[in-house]
């Protein structure tokens, strides 16, 4: 086995790492679940999340990646049988390949549209469909869906060409992934790295712009004083104390601060685990965190939503929203057609969304990658390709049949409940099986910061205690009606009949690609310990 890979330098790290964490979750994601969650009344609880689940997590995810890390394992399974020593150990950090596996191949696609609208926005390809309608037909024109009425009033007479084809959409995908797959063959340093260090100063730049632009819409219809600004602010930012009691949006801010900060998934074990033993880890997981929560609440906060009260008014926004992906693909192109140097600003949201989506993408394709060189062996240009193919392979029914629900099934079950599950499990791992005495001493060994006591009893008792209160949610009141396909959080009107048998193959898919991990986990240590 050769040298181990290492990060380049410490602010290299920071940046890696805020990649990692920063991305489509903080700007399409959280506008998307503040606004449907009564807006300001959904801060209370996330913030309250952030605190004892999210830097908890974070710090228990970076402990067990550096463990790993210096005893040989970047991946989880490996590092799960570090703290656990047990057979099932390894399956559980199954988890951990499964998770980043399944998201990068539908977030590369995503992240693949603002690739193919920065072009057709600074082209001005959809110019002159001002309007959200004929927007979100060029949408789904662009995803290929069937059955769309295309000339339609309002969407076919408003001289804008809508694709006629999924090839564009593919040939972005397929240029993506490239992109994806070359930089993580360049290495943890040479690859993630460098593009960090790229990606997040270009990143911040480009949000800065985007927010001095939407702070200074103030009121674009002066006949309309309601939709303005201050308004969009407002309902962000004023914290109704109402929603504390309600299950469903201490759920969803759960959920958004484990996606927005990649816990629960495996990524961020990995990137602690290019560490070494006496490296800080308390200090740079904070500051990543408090990066990520900058970019979230306060760039994030200030774009889509502000903006889309601004010109569509408070009610509509809340409809709108209600899909995230029309609200970033569509609705913000509807405004960028009304404010003078659109095309430019809406280049930059699409550019940022791109740069945010590309340092997440590879944070999620370098556990497998880790995975493959660590426990099997293969060299870093071997490893991508397998990624490549794997992702490549999985991404077809995404594409194909993204109307039809193999998408959204692929968030839910691997992007949603799939980080509240493994999250959990390592958790009580970490706390009590591996003790807390030992995982203290993991976390602080090399502190250039005190960590504050009272995390070694909220790491202990609280964070799991609420864990478990929310997996209990999931599977005695979330899941059920999901997977009765009757009308659930997934489907709020039951899924459509014809599409149930797509969302099964969907559900089945990921059932084989774990049980796949799982067979190449039980392989590479069935060897090992036959070489032993
Ligand atoms: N943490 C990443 C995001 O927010 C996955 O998009």
């Amino acid at each position: 086995m050769g040298e181990r890979e290492r990060w380049g330098t410490r602010v290299g790290l920071i940046l890696a790492m805020a990649g990692n964490a920063v991305g489509l979750g903080n700007f399409l994601r959280f506008p998307v679940q503040a606004a449907s969650n009564g807006g300001g009344a959904f801060m209370i609880p996330y913030f309250i999340c952030f605190l004892l689940l999210g830097i908890p997590m974070m710090w228990v995810e970076w402990s067990i990646g550096r463990h790993g890390g210096v005893r040989n394992h970047s991946s989880t399974p490996g590092m799960m049988e570090r703290i656990w020593d047990h057979p099932a150990a390894k399956y559980i950090g199954v988890m951990g390949l499964w998770g980043p596996l399944v998201v990068m191949t539908y977030y590369t696609y995503i992240e693949s549209w603002s690739l193919g609208y920065t072009f057709f926005t600074g082209l001005g390809s959809y110019w002159g469909a001002a309007e959200f309608e004929p927007m979100v037909a060029f949408l789904r024109s662009y995803h290929g869906y069937s059955g769309l009425d295309l000339t339609a009033p309002g969407v076919g007479d408003v001289g804008i060409t809508y694709f006629t084809s999924i090839l564009p959409a593919y040939a972005f995908f397929i240029i993506t992934l490239v992109v994806n797959i070359w930089i993580l063959s360049k290495g943890v340093s040479g690859g993630i790295e460098t593009i960090a260090k790229i990606a997040m100063p270009t990143l911040f730049v480009f949000a800065i712009v985007l927010v001095i632009r939407v702070l200074t819409l103030g009121t674009p219809d002066p006949a309309l004083p309601d939709y303005s600004i201050a308004t969009g602010m407002g309902f962000v930012w004023n914290p109704v104390p109402a929603a504390l009691t309600s299950s469903s949006v201490w759920l969803a801010a759960a959920g958004q601060v484990f996606f927005t900060l990649s816990l629960g998934l495996g990524s961020i074990h990995c990137y602690a685990s290019y560490l070494r033993e006496k490296d800080d880890i308390a200090l740079t997981g904070l500051t990543t965190a408090a990066t990520n929560e900058f970019a979230e609440v306060v760039l994030g906060g200030t774009l889509a939503i502000p903006a889309a009260v601004a010109f569509f008014g408070l009610e509509r926004t809340q409809e709108l929203a209600g899909n995230g992906f029309d609200l970033a693909f569509a609705v913000m192109p509807t405004l960028f057609q009304q404010i003078p140097g659109g095309q430019l600003f809406g280049s930059l949201w699409f550019g940022l969304l791109f740069f945010a989506g590309i340092t997440s993408s590879l944070a999620m394709g370098q556990p497998v990658m880790a995975f493959l060189q660590d426990e099997y062996g293969m060299t870093r240009q071997r490893a991508a390709i397998v990624l490549g193919g794997i992702v490549f392979a999985l991404c077809q029914p995404v594409i194909l049949f993204n109307q039809q629900g193999f998408l959204g099934e692929f968030d839910f079950w691997a992007g949603t409940f799939g980080l509240v599950l493994l999250a959990t499990i390592e958790i009580i791992l970490f706390a009590w099986v591996f003790g807390m005495d030992k995982g203290w001493q993991a976390l602080t060994a090399g502190a250039d910061m005190k960590v504050p006591i009272v995390f070694r009893y909220i790491i202990q008792f609280v964070t799991p205690a609420m864990l478990l209160v929310i997996l209990g949610t999931w599977l005695f009141g979330t899941l059920p009606p999901v997977l009765a396909n009757e009308p659930s959080a997934l489907y709020p009107t039951g899924p459509v009949p014809e599409y149930i048998p797509f969302i099964n193959a969907a559900r089945l898919t990921m059932l084989a690609l774990f049980v796949g991990l799982c067979g190449m986990v039980a392989y590479a240590w069935r060897n090992r310990s036959l070489e032993a």
